[in-house]
């Protein structure tokens, strides 16, 4: 059973999927740190070096590359994975067991504006300009993260719950 996270930068992806793997026993694979390892720079590195073509290439080609083992393991997606290079339908082609994170606007402007170093997309973007950046950004992005076959709202939720709907929705 292959099952994939996804959703917008700060949606919960990563912690879910490391709780969700300890209780279904299964290895949890970040694609994020996988282009990492393969690449041999932090994704900043990456956006900086290679420019944002190149990570979205890689992103698909290694992305691509996880699902052909098909092995048994939960896929945390980066945030844009779902929104290039037609990836929601490749990754349908190997496991229909789907999840979107769905985190409203002010839950994710609350999350990530003390980090945004560490994200190449917003780093940039001043506090004040966020909630605009943010909300056109997610509208942009949410006819691709509607392609996953469950949405599960992350607001006001422990980890432990989500991954507790998670759990009650695999067949
Ligand atoms: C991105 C999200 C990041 C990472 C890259 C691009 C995006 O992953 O893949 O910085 O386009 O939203 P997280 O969602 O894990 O932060």
């Amino acid at each position: 059973m292959t099952i994939v996270l996804l959703g917008y930068m700060a949606s919960g992806k990563s912690s879910v999927s490391k709780l969700l793997g300890t209780e279904l026993k299964l290895p949890v694979l970040d694609l994020d740190d996988y282009i990492e390892m393969k690449e041999e720079k932090t994704i900043p590195e990456i956006f900086e070096s290679k420019g944002e073509i190149y990570f979205r290439m890689k992103e698909h080609t290694y992305l691509k590359e996880i699902l052909e083992t098909k092995k048994s393991m939960i896929v945390s997606l980066g945030g844009g994975t779902p929104c290039y290079a037609n990836n929601m339908n490749l990754i349908h082609e190997y496991t229909k067991q789907t999840f979107y994170l769905q985190t409203s606007i002010p839950e994710i402007i609350n999350r990530v504006k003390d980090e945004k170093a560490k994200r190449p997309l917003i780093r940039i973007i001043s506090d004040e300009d966020l909630p605009e950046f943010i909300g056109k950004h997610l509208f942009e992005r949410n006819s691709f993260y509607q392609q996953a076959t469950y949405s599960i709202l992350t607001d006001k939720k422990t980890i432990e719950s989500l991954v507790e709907e998670i759990k009650a929705q695999l067949n």
